[in-house]
């Protein structure tokens, strides 16, 4: 089951769960409206990084009388305001009561709405630009100058700005780059302040924060602080029951909670068979020595004998789901009178407009299923942080920075990277491998320059010589990748003279493997992990 499909089920299947969103439904707030744009989420970080907090709401969920809403964003969208399908909204629920910001789309949608004119543009327009006019005295420009760069991606473009509309900032090609609707706080720019190409994008986020009269004291200290607080309160002495999974994620949650409630957390950590080298050991002392309550269980036999002869994935990773769910439920069914389940979920899981241009995820191995079956309640207290918030929260919590730092790792682990059927002497073999290969990232420093890495057994052998002999060995392929979200990643331009040592560390010290390659292909159209 899909993390997000489970966000979705979740609210149908147990209304009762810590929402911590109700914690911050007090909390002041920018709302984006979400019309399908890729930079949607950027448009959030932005925000956030800016101190505000915000929320990314599907572009016809305005939560009208919310009184702690301080200002409004609409996002780009795939789509032309002209077509059939474009998302609208309306405008009247927050124009002139709030301060109004379109990007993009967005501003296009103001402009067509209020009775300007919008046309297909002459050359489209993407990519790199630079403002050469700026109306500097403009609240939304302020500190912003002539010559900054910004970047453009429309194919329409406004050529007739509604009544009262003014141009605050153009560039060579765009005579709208951006405009307000004069008496107003109603502003729209057709590029893209939150793209990291915008230079001057932060500064114009931040200007609209303080039209908004925004507070900014979103941070990392004010969410552990208050998180815990509401926990405290809502938990009280219930117990609970969390799944560590060595990962980031559910790490955090699991601090963050024993924060808390301390002992009343309960966290289960199940050794599958098909996770790193010692990891099982290592991460156990790592989560003791951060005072959890931690109950390690090795279910390698089961998994092993389960997977016995599978070779086609999405089996794979049913059979491990499924088995997981098993060994959880019965190690939590030991502890006494436990009341709910807690979950490493973030934002990006649970982003519900996520859905409305079909944004394809990936899937994801956890517990659903359980809270119906133990009749358990949802606790998920990062369910609002955007990944690298979780990283900050953790640093803050005291976390270890290899905890913290840690690569994203499958919930299915090496059954995704051993192709064709799995035996322990083969998980045995690709965890030596895999050991080389991140110890020597770490060696060289590079660890931190990748999103991911690892090594992937292939069924194939091919002929060698070693030594005299001739050898019938099988083939690794290294995997490593940068990426921002997993969505889309291009393989790491690792040094050769890395790759050539580790390929050689390989063939010389792990028994049954001949030959390395290194995978050159980005995703897409490949994927990053092999299954
Ligand atoms: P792909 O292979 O789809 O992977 O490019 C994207 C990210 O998701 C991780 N991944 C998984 N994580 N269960 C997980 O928990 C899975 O079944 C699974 N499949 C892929 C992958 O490692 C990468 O970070």
């Amino acid at each position: 089951m899909t993390k997000r499909l489970f966000c979705f089920l979740r609210k149908f299947a147990n209304t009762e769960f810590i929402n911590i969103t109700l914690l911050f439904q007090m909390q002041e707030k920018i709302i984006i409206l979400d019309f399908g744009s890729q930079t949607t989420q950027l448009i959030a970080r932005r925000v956030r990084e800016a101190g505000e907090y915000c929320e990314i709401l599907p572009y016809n969920k305005f939560p009208a009388g919310d009184d702690s809403v301080k200002g409004v964003i609409l996002s780009g969208s795939p789509f032309s305001v002209y077509d059939e399908k474009a998302f609208k909204t309306d405008l009247a629920q927050f124009r002139g009561k709030l301060p109004l910001l379109g990007i993009c789309y967005g501003a296009q949608f103001i402009a067509k709405n209020l009775g300007g004119n919008v046309e297909p543009a002459g050359s489209r327009e993407y990519g790199r630009a630079n403002l050469d006019m700026v109306k500097t005295d403009d609240p939304l420009l302020f500190n912003v100058e002539s010559g900054e760069q910004i970047w453009m991606s429309h194919g329409d473009t406004i050529t007739v700005l509604p009544n009262g509309g003014e141009i605050i900032a153009s560039t060579s090609d765009v005579a709208i780059a951006a405009f307000r609707i004069k008496g107003e706080n109603t502003w729209g720019v057709q590029f893209h302040p939150e793209v990291f190409h915008s230079v001057c994008g932060p500064r114009i986020i931040d200007n609209f924060l303080n039209i908004c009269s925004c507070k900014k004291d979103w941070s990392a200290e004010s969410f552990i602080d208050s998180t815990v607080t509401s926990l405290k309160e809502q938990l009280q002495d219930d117990k609970v029951v969390l799944g560590l999974s060595g990962g980031v994620d559910s790490s955090v949650a699991a601090v963050l909670l024993n924060k808390a409630i301390g002992n009343n957390l309960t966290c289960i950590f199940v050794d599958h068979g098909l996770l790193r080298k010692n990891e099982f050991e290592d991460v156990m002392s790592e989560y003791k020595s951060l005072g959890l309550n931690v109950i390690g269980v090795n279910a390698k036999d089961k998994f092993y004998s389960e997977l016995a002869g599978v070779s086609e994935p999405e089996k794979k990773r049913k059979i491990i789901g499924k088995g997981f769910i098993d060994v959880f439920e019965a190690e939590a069914r030991k502890i006494k009178d436990v009341k709910w389940l807690a979950q490493g979920t973030i934002y990006p899981d649970c982003i519900e407009s996520l859905s409305i241009t079909g944004t394809t995820i990936k899937s994801h191995h956890n517990v659903g299923g359980l809270p119906e079956k133990m009749n358990l309640k949802l606790c998920e207290p990062l369910r609002l942080l955007f990944k690298d918030e979780v990283r900050r929260v953790g640093t803050k919590l005291g976390m270890p920075k290899n905890l913290i730092g840690r690569q994203p790792f499958p919930g299915p682990g090496l059954a995704v990277r051993i192709l064709g059927d799995i035996t322990p002497e083969k998980v045995h073999v690709l965890q030596e491998a895999d050991d080389i290969f991140i110890r020597a990232l770490r060696e060289w420093n590079l660890y931190d320059e990748v999103w991911q890495a690892g090594a992937i057994l292939l069924p194939v052998r091919s002929v060698g010589v070693m030594g005299d002999e001739r050898t019938y060995e099988n083939a690794v392929a290294l995997r490593a990748v940068t990426s921002t979200d997993a969505m889309t990643a291009d393989w790491a331009r690792l040094p050769y003279d890395f790759l050539a040592k580790v390929s050689s560390d390989i063939i010389n010290k792990v028994k049954g493997v001949n030959r390395v390659t290194y995978d050159i292909s980005s995703k897409p159209p490949a994927t990053i992990e092999w299954e």
